[in-house]
C-alpha cells in the first residue's frame, strides 16, 4: 500500500473545543506527515444547515482556519481550503444523491439528534448533510479519514454510496476507512459526562474551548464532576473519572493505565490538579500562535484561495469521471 489520501472536514460553527482538538484536529496534524497528500476541509456550507447569521458565519470561519494553522497545519505541506469555493463538491452531491437511499438518510443519529433540536426549520439540508459530506470525501478519493467517533455512521454511509456507485456505473469512486483515535475519540462534557462535549446546548462550565485561558481552564477542570468512591480508574459507573483520564493520557501522549497507575493512591482534588496542568500546556501554544495569526484576515484568505485551487484540481477530475460514467453533459 502507497501513501494514504486523507481527508477530513470541520465545521466553522460554534467555538472549537477540546473534543474537537483531541478527536479530530491533533489527528490532522499527525495526518499531515503522512498523506500523499492531506487535504483538510472548512465546510461552511455543512454549517447552514442548521440557522446561522451570515457576518458571524464569516468570522467563525476565520476563527477555525487560524486555529487549524495554529494547531500546526501547513499550507505547504497540506491543501486547506474553504469548502464552498470548490463548486465541484456541490455538483457532486447531486450526483451522488442519485445512489443514496432514502431510508439510509433517515437512519442517520445525527440528523435525528440535529433535527429534534431544532426549534424552527428544521432544513432538507440537514437531511441531505451526509451526502455533502461523501461528495467532500469521494470527490478527493480519500483513503483514509481522521474524525472522532460521532462521525462513524457518516463514514460508513459514504463507503456504501462509494460501493452503490461502483456497481451501477464501473469502478470509479473510492471507499475510504475512517481513522476513529483508539483514545480520545469522544470526549464527554465535564458537567454532564454522559453527554459528548459540544458547543451546542451545552453549560459553558462542562465545554474547555481550545481558546480558554489557563485560568479558565483550572476553573473548568477544577469543577469537572467526578463519581463516587475515590479511585482514579475507568469503569462504567465512573464516566465522570474516565473522561478525565482519557484527556490525561492524550495531553501527555501516555496509555491511559499509565494514568491509572501514577494516581492509584492520589485524590480527586490532586488529579483534577494534574489534568487541568497539562491541559494548560497542551493548548497554550496554540492560543499563542492564534493571536498572531487570526488578526490577519487577508493573509487566511489569500492561504484559502492557494488552497481551493489545489483542491479544485482533485476534485474537478472526479467530478468530470463521474458525469462521463453517468452519462451527464456531452461525452468526452
Ligand atoms: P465539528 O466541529 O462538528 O465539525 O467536528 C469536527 C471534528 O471533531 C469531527 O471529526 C468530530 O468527530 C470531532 N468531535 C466533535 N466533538 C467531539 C468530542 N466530544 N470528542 C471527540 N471528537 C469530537
Ligand atoms: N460532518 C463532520 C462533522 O460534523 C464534518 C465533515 C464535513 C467531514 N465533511 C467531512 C468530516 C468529510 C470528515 C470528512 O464533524
Amino acid at each position: 500500500m502507497g501513501a494514504p489520501i486523507i481527508f477530513s472536514g470541520i465545521q466553522p460553527t460554534g467555538r472549537k473545543h477540546l473534543g474537537n482538538y483531541i478527536g479530530a484536529i491533533r489527528q490532522y496534524v499527525e495526518g499531515q506527515e503522512r498523506g500523499a497528500p492531506a487535504i483538510f476541509c472548512i465546510v461552511d456550507l455543512h454549517a447552514i444547515s442548521v440557522a446561522c447569521e451570515p457576518a458571524e458565519l464569516r468570522e467563525r470561519l476565520y476563527d477555525t482556519m487560524a486555529i487549524l494553522l495554529a494547531a500546526g497545519l501547513d499550507p505547504e505541506r497540506c491543501i486547506l481550503f474553504r469548502q464552498s469555493d470548490v463548486h465541484e463538491h456541490t455538483e457532486l452531491t447531486w450526483l451522488l444523491s442519485a445512489v443514496t437511499a432514502h431510508g439510509d438518510l433517515n437512519r442517520m443519529h445525527q440528523f435525528k439528534e440535529k433535527s429534534a433540536e431544532q426549534r424552527q426549520l428544521v432544513s432538507a439540508a440537514l437531511f441531505f448533510y451526509p451526502v455533502l459530506q461523501a461528495a467532500d470525501v469521494l470527490a478527493h478519493r480519500a483513503t483514509e479519514v481522521p474524525v472522532g467517533e460521532d462521525q462513524r455512521q457518516h463514514i460508513e454511509l459514504i463507503r456504501e454510496i462509494a460501493r452503490r456507485f461502483n456497481e451501477r456505473f464501473g469502478e470509479t469512486l473510492v471507499e475510504p476507512e475512517h481513522r476513529i483515535p483508539a483514545v480520545g475519540a469522544r470526549i464527554m462534557d465535564l458537567q454532564e459526562p454522559e453527554r459528548k462535549m459540544s458547543t451546542t446546548g451545552a453549560a459553558e462550565a462542562g465545554t474547555v474551548y481550545v481558546l480558554d485561558g489557563p485560568a479558565a481552564i483550572h476553573k473548568k477542570l477544577g469543577g469537572a464532576v467526578t463519581d463516587s468512591g475515590r479511585e482514579v480508574v475507568r469503569a462504567p459507573d465512573k464516566p465522570g473519572v474516565a473522561n478525565l483520564i482519557e484527556i490525561l493520557a492524550v495531553a501527555r501522549g501516555v496509555d491511559p493505565t499509565e494514568v491509572e497507575v501514577e494516581f492509584a493512591a492520589a485524590g480527586y482534588g490532586d488529579f483534577k490538579q494534574a489534568v487541568a496542568e497539562a491541559v494548560v500546556e497542551l493548548l497554550a501554544p496554540v492560543r499563542e500562535r492564534y493571536a498572531e495569526l487570526r488578526p490577519d484576515e487577508a493573509a487566511l484568505e489569500a492561504t484559502l484561495a492557494a488552497g481551493a485551487e489545489k483542491a479544485r484540481t482533485i476534485a474537478s477530475r472526479t467530478l468530470a469521471e463521474v458525469r462521463d460514467r453517468m452519462g451527464i453533459g456531452a461525452p468526452r
